[in-house]
Protein backbone atom coordinates (compact mmCIF):
# COMPACT_ATOMS: atom_id res chain seq x y z
CA UNK A 1 0.00 0.00 0.00
CA UNK A 2 1.23 3.78 -0.98
CA UNK A 3 1.23 5.97 2.16
CA UNK A 4 -1.95 7.51 2.35
CA UNK A 5 -0.83 9.79 5.18
CA UNK A 6 -2.30 13.04 4.31
CA UNK A 7 -3.45 15.99 6.87
CA UNK A 8 -6.27 16.19 8.74
CA UNK A 9 -6.61 20.22 9.50
CA UNK A 10 -8.37 21.01 12.63
CA UNK A 11 -11.46 22.60 11.70
CA UNK A 12 -13.46 23.89 14.94
CA UNK A 13 -16.79 23.24 15.84
CA UNK A 14 -19.31 22.26 13.26
CA UNK A 15 -22.45 20.74 12.43
CA UNK A 16 -23.95 18.28 10.25
CA UNK A 17 -25.68 19.76 7.08
CA UNK A 18 -29.79 19.70 6.76
CA UNK A 19 -31.75 20.86 3.86
CA UNK A 20 -33.68 22.59 6.71
CA UNK A 21 -31.24 25.20 6.75
CA UNK A 22 -29.76 25.78 2.81
CA UNK A 23 -31.38 28.76 2.20
CA UNK A 24 -30.57 30.23 5.65
CA UNK A 25 -27.22 29.45 5.02
CA UNK A 26 -27.26 30.77 1.42
CA UNK A 27 -28.45 33.82 2.13
CA UNK A 28 -26.55 34.75 5.32
CA UNK A 29 -22.83 34.94 6.28
CA UNK A 30 -23.11 32.23 9.10
CA UNK A 31 -20.72 31.82 12.08
CA UNK A 32 -20.52 28.37 11.88
CA UNK A 33 -16.52 27.03 11.33
CA UNK A 34 -17.56 23.80 9.00
CA UNK A 35 -20.11 21.32 7.56
CA UNK A 36 -20.39 17.84 7.15
CA UNK A 37 -22.91 16.33 4.86
CA UNK A 38 -24.21 12.69 4.18
CA UNK A 39 -22.12 11.46 1.27
CA UNK A 40 -25.26 9.40 0.01
CA UNK A 41 -27.61 12.78 -0.60
CA UNK A 42 -25.24 14.07 -3.02
CA UNK A 43 -23.76 10.91 -4.77
CA UNK A 44 -26.30 10.81 -7.17
CA UNK A 45 -27.40 14.41 -7.56
CA UNK A 46 -27.42 16.61 -10.17
CA UNK A 47 -30.10 19.16 -9.23
CA UNK A 48 -30.43 21.68 -6.19
CA UNK A 49 -29.01 19.72 -3.37
CA UNK A 50 -25.43 19.65 -5.52
CA UNK A 51 -25.98 22.80 -6.66
CA UNK A 52 -25.94 23.96 -3.07
CA UNK A 53 -23.21 22.27 -1.31
CA UNK A 54 -20.98 23.36 -4.36
CA UNK A 55 -21.83 26.58 -3.25
CA UNK A 56 -21.61 25.89 0.04
CA UNK A 57 -18.19 24.30 -0.47
CA UNK A 58 -16.77 27.68 -1.42
CA UNK A 59 -17.23 29.23 1.67
CA UNK A 60 -16.77 26.67 4.12
CA UNK A 61 -14.67 23.63 4.95
CA UNK A 62 -16.69 20.66 4.29
CA UNK A 63 -16.30 16.67 5.05
CA UNK A 64 -18.17 13.81 4.24
CA UNK A 65 -20.16 11.54 6.41
CA UNK A 66 -21.29 8.14 4.75
CA UNK A 67 -23.82 5.55 6.25
CA UNK A 68 -23.63 2.77 3.55
CA UNK A 69 -19.99 1.67 2.72
CA UNK A 70 -21.06 -1.40 4.64
CA UNK A 71 -17.40 -1.88 5.60
CA UNK A 72 -17.98 -4.83 8.06
CA UNK A 73 -20.35 -6.30 5.28
CA UNK A 74 -19.13 -9.90 3.63
CA UNK A 75 -20.76 -8.76 0.14
CA UNK A 76 -17.75 -7.20 -1.84
CA UNK A 77 -16.71 -3.33 -1.64
CA UNK A 78 -18.90 -1.91 -4.05
CA UNK A 79 -16.36 -0.06 -6.12
CA UNK A 80 -19.07 1.65 -8.32
CA UNK A 81 -20.05 3.25 -4.91
CA UNK A 82 -16.09 4.19 -4.07
CA UNK A 83 -16.21 5.96 -7.37
CA UNK A 84 -18.52 7.73 -6.73
CA UNK A 85 -17.75 8.78 -3.71
CA UNK A 86 -14.04 9.67 -4.68
CA UNK A 87 -15.75 12.21 -7.33
CA UNK A 88 -17.80 13.98 -4.74
CA UNK A 89 -14.96 14.44 -2.33
CA UNK A 90 -12.70 15.72 -5.09
CA UNK A 91 -15.74 17.97 -6.56
CA UNK A 92 -16.08 19.70 -3.14
CA UNK A 93 -13.04 19.73 -1.51
CA UNK A 94 -14.14 17.05 1.07
CA UNK A 95 -11.20 17.42 4.20
CA UNK A 96 -11.52 13.55 4.73
CA UNK A 97 -14.27 11.23 3.92
CA UNK A 98 -15.84 8.97 6.83
CA UNK A 99 -18.27 6.10 7.90
CA UNK A 100 -19.18 3.80 10.06
CA UNK A 101 -17.88 0.77 11.75
CA UNK A 102 -20.94 -1.49 10.53
CA UNK A 103 -22.61 -3.32 8.13
CA UNK A 104 -25.77 -2.30 6.49
CA UNK A 105 -26.39 -4.79 4.66
CA UNK A 106 -26.15 -8.14 2.59
CA UNK A 107 -26.60 -9.92 -0.75
CA UNK A 108 -27.29 -6.17 -2.46
CA UNK A 109 -29.72 -4.99 -0.09
CA UNK A 110 -29.02 -2.27 1.81
CA UNK A 111 -31.04 -2.37 5.14
CA UNK A 112 -30.33 1.64 6.08
CA UNK A 113 -29.21 0.36 9.56
CA UNK A 114 -25.86 0.26 11.68
CA UNK A 115 -25.88 -3.11 12.01
CA UNK A 116 -22.91 -4.10 14.41
CA UNK A 117 -19.91 -6.36 13.91
CA UNK A 118 -19.29 -9.58 15.98
CA UNK A 119 -15.98 -8.55 17.53
CA UNK A 120 -14.09 -11.32 16.58
CA UNK A 121 -10.35 -12.25 14.98
CA UNK A 122 -11.98 -12.82 12.31
CA UNK A 123 -13.89 -10.32 11.55
CA UNK A 124 -11.42 -7.71 12.82
CA UNK A 125 -9.11 -9.50 9.82
CA UNK A 126 -12.11 -8.86 7.35
CA UNK A 127 -12.46 -5.33 8.36
CA UNK A 128 -8.49 -4.38 7.81
CA UNK A 129 -8.45 -6.13 4.85
CA UNK A 130 -11.50 -3.68 2.98
CA UNK A 131 -10.31 -0.43 4.73
CA UNK A 132 -7.19 -1.37 2.84
CA UNK A 133 -9.04 -1.87 0.09
CA UNK A 134 -10.69 1.06 0.06
CA UNK A 135 -8.43 3.10 1.14
CA UNK A 136 -6.31 2.62 -1.71
CA UNK A 137 -9.18 2.74 -3.99
CA UNK A 138 -10.10 6.26 -2.52
CA UNK A 139 -6.23 7.22 -2.49
CA UNK A 140 -6.70 8.93 1.45
CA UNK A 141 -6.90 7.23 4.69
CA UNK A 142 -10.59 6.32 5.53
CA UNK A 143 -12.05 7.49 8.93
CA UNK A 144 -14.36 5.33 10.78
CA UNK A 145 -17.09 5.90 13.49
CA UNK A 146 -17.65 3.74 16.56
CA UNK A 147 -20.97 3.16 16.42
CA UNK A 148 -23.80 2.80 19.19
CA UNK A 149 -24.95 -0.79 19.52
CA UNK A 150 -28.05 -2.51 21.16
CA UNK A 151 -26.60 -5.91 21.50
CA UNK A 152 -23.69 -7.62 21.62
CA UNK A 153 -22.68 -10.95 20.38
CA UNK A 154 -21.41 -13.82 22.17
CA UNK A 155 -18.93 -15.42 19.90
CA UNK A 156 -17.20 -11.61 21.22
CA UNK A 157 -13.88 -11.91 21.73
CA UNK A 158 -12.74 -8.11 22.11
CA UNK A 159 -14.11 -5.11 23.52
CA UNK A 160 -15.31 -2.84 20.93
CA UNK A 161 -12.27 -0.51 22.10
CA UNK A 162 -9.92 -3.07 21.54
CA UNK A 163 -11.36 -3.44 18.08
CA UNK A 164 -11.08 -0.57 17.35
CA UNK A 165 -7.44 0.04 18.26
CA UNK A 166 -6.25 -2.79 16.52
CA UNK A 167 -8.44 -2.32 13.63
CA UNK A 168 -6.99 1.41 13.18
CA UNK A 169 -2.89 0.29 13.60
CA UNK A 170 -3.23 -2.54 11.36
CA UNK A 171 -5.44 -0.34 8.97
CA UNK A 172 -3.76 2.79 9.14
CA UNK A 173 -7.33 4.13 9.24
CA UNK A 174 -8.25 7.36 11.51
CA UNK A 175 -10.83 7.69 13.82
CA UNK A 176 -14.35 9.51 14.38
CA UNK A 177 -14.92 9.63 17.83
CA UNK A 178 -18.90 9.74 18.94
CA UNK A 179 -18.84 10.56 21.99
CA UNK A 180 -22.81 10.37 22.22
CA UNK A 181 -22.61 6.88 20.99
CA UNK A 182 -19.84 5.93 23.67
CA UNK A 183 -22.40 7.49 26.25
CA UNK A 184 -25.06 5.30 24.44
CA UNK A 185 -23.79 1.55 24.31
CA UNK A 186 -21.93 2.15 28.09
CA UNK A 187 -25.29 2.83 29.18
CA UNK A 188 -27.16 0.05 26.99
CA UNK A 189 -23.99 -2.85 27.90
CA UNK A 190 -23.32 -1.63 31.20
CA UNK A 191 -19.70 -0.88 31.00
CA UNK A 192 -17.67 2.39 31.81
CA UNK A 193 -17.71 5.01 28.86
CA UNK A 194 -14.10 6.52 30.45
CA UNK A 195 -11.96 2.99 30.36
CA UNK A 196 -13.45 2.77 26.52
CA UNK A 197 -11.97 6.37 25.65
CA UNK A 198 -8.87 5.57 27.99
CA UNK A 199 -7.88 2.81 25.68
CA UNK A 200 -8.38 4.44 22.51
CA UNK A 201 -5.35 5.62 20.16
CA UNK A 202 -6.00 9.52 20.81
CA UNK A 203 -3.51 10.15 18.05
CA UNK A 204 -5.92 8.50 15.41
CA UNK A 205 -9.06 10.53 16.50
CA UNK A 206 -9.92 13.42 13.66
CA UNK A 207 -13.14 13.89 14.67
CA UNK A 208 -15.83 14.06 17.24
CA UNK A 209 -20.03 13.63 17.03
CA UNK A 210 -21.94 14.93 20.00
CA UNK A 211 -25.77 14.42 19.41
CA UNK A 212 -29.26 13.95 21.55
CA UNK A 213 -30.55 10.73 22.93
CA UNK A 214 -33.33 9.36 23.80
CA UNK A 215 -33.27 7.74 27.38
CA UNK A 216 -36.39 5.07 27.75
CA UNK A 217 -35.06 4.09 31.34
CA UNK A 218 -33.82 0.48 30.48
CA UNK A 219 -32.07 1.61 27.27
CA UNK A 220 -30.74 4.52 25.15
CA UNK A 221 -32.49 5.23 21.33
CA UNK A 222 -29.78 6.91 19.64
CA UNK A 223 -32.04 9.13 18.40
CA UNK A 224 -30.34 12.83 17.01
CA UNK A 225 -33.34 14.67 17.74
CA UNK A 226 -32.72 16.25 21.18
CA UNK A 227 -29.86 18.06 23.06
CA UNK A 228 -26.69 16.56 23.53
CA UNK A 229 -27.17 15.87 27.52
CA UNK A 230 -25.55 17.15 30.66
CA UNK A 231 -23.43 13.77 31.17
CA UNK A 232 -22.44 13.32 27.12
CA UNK A 233 -21.20 17.21 27.52
CA UNK A 234 -18.91 15.88 30.58
CA UNK A 235 -17.50 13.07 28.76
CA UNK A 236 -16.93 15.69 26.25
CA UNK A 237 -14.83 17.60 28.67
CA UNK A 238 -13.29 14.69 29.95
CA UNK A 239 -12.23 13.66 26.31
CA UNK A 240 -10.73 16.73 24.98
CA UNK A 241 -8.45 17.29 28.29
CA UNK A 242 -6.53 14.00 27.10
CA UNK A 243 -6.58 14.93 23.29
CA UNK A 244 -7.03 18.80 23.06
CA UNK A 245 -8.37 20.16 19.75
CA UNK A 246 -9.92 17.81 17.78
CA UNK A 247 -12.48 19.35 14.86
CA UNK A 248 -16.24 18.70 16.81
CA UNK A 249 -19.41 18.34 15.04
CA UNK A 250 -23.16 18.14 16.50
CA UNK A 251 -25.76 15.83 14.89
CA UNK A 252 -29.14 16.53 15.07
CA UNK A 253 -31.13 14.37 12.36
CA UNK A 254 -35.08 14.66 13.44
CA UNK A 255 -37.42 17.32 15.11
CA UNK A 256 -34.54 19.96 13.62
CA UNK A 257 -34.48 23.31 15.15
CA UNK A 258 -33.65 26.35 13.66
CA UNK A 259 -30.25 27.15 12.49
CA UNK A 260 -29.58 29.16 15.80
CA UNK A 261 -30.63 26.70 18.16
CA UNK A 262 -28.28 24.20 16.38
CA UNK A 263 -25.41 27.15 16.50
CA UNK A 264 -25.74 28.19 20.05
CA UNK A 265 -25.40 23.96 21.21
CA UNK A 266 -22.21 23.72 19.01
CA UNK A 267 -20.76 26.38 20.90
CA UNK A 268 -21.40 25.09 24.15
CA UNK A 269 -18.42 22.90 23.24
CA UNK A 270 -16.58 25.60 22.43
CA UNK A 271 -17.22 27.04 25.71
CA UNK A 272 -16.18 23.71 27.47
CA UNK A 273 -12.95 23.56 25.42
CA UNK A 274 -11.96 26.95 26.17
CA UNK A 275 -13.08 27.46 30.07
CA UNK A 276 -12.61 24.06 30.80
CA UNK A 277 -15.96 23.91 32.69
CA UNK A 278 -19.64 22.89 31.57
CA UNK A 279 -21.67 26.20 30.83
CA UNK A 280 -24.01 27.65 33.59
CA UNK A 281 -27.03 26.38 31.86
CA UNK A 282 -26.09 22.62 32.12
CA UNK A 283 -24.10 22.77 35.31
CA UNK A 284 -27.67 23.45 36.52
CA UNK A 285 -29.78 20.57 34.90
CA UNK A 286 -30.51 16.88 36.43
CA UNK A 287 -28.87 14.12 35.74
CA UNK A 288 -30.46 12.14 33.18
CA UNK A 289 -29.98 8.74 35.22
CA UNK A 290 -31.70 10.00 38.36
CA UNK A 291 -34.69 11.48 35.48
CA UNK A 292 -35.26 7.78 34.58
CA UNK A 293 -34.68 6.39 37.62
CA UNK A 294 -37.60 8.41 38.97
CA UNK A 295 -39.34 7.32 35.67
CA UNK A 296 -39.00 3.53 36.26
CA UNK A 297 -39.98 4.73 40.21
CA UNK A 298 -43.05 6.24 39.35
CA UNK A 299 -43.97 3.62 36.62
CA UNK A 300 -43.63 0.48 39.63
CA UNK A 301 -45.82 2.61 41.99
CA UNK A 302 -48.73 2.92 39.17
CA UNK A 303 -48.20 -0.29 38.48
CA UNK A 304 -48.73 -0.91 42.00
FE1 LIG B 1 -22.17 10.00 14.97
Amino acid sequence: MSNLNHSFPYLGYGIGLRSDHYQHILDHEVEMDWFEIISENYMDSKGWPKKVILEIAERYPLVMHGVSMSIGSSDPIDLDYLKKLKKLAKEINARWISDHLCWTGILGKNTHDLLPLPLTEESLNHVVQRIKMVQDILERQLVLENPSSYMQFREDSFTEYDFIRQMAEESDCRLLLDINNVYVSSFNHHYDAKEYIAALPKERIVQFHLAGHNNQGTHIIDTHDDHVIKEVWELYQHTIAQTGPISTLLEWDSNIPAFEVLRKEVLKAKTIFDKGVLPEEEKTKRPEKSISNNLHLNQTLWEA
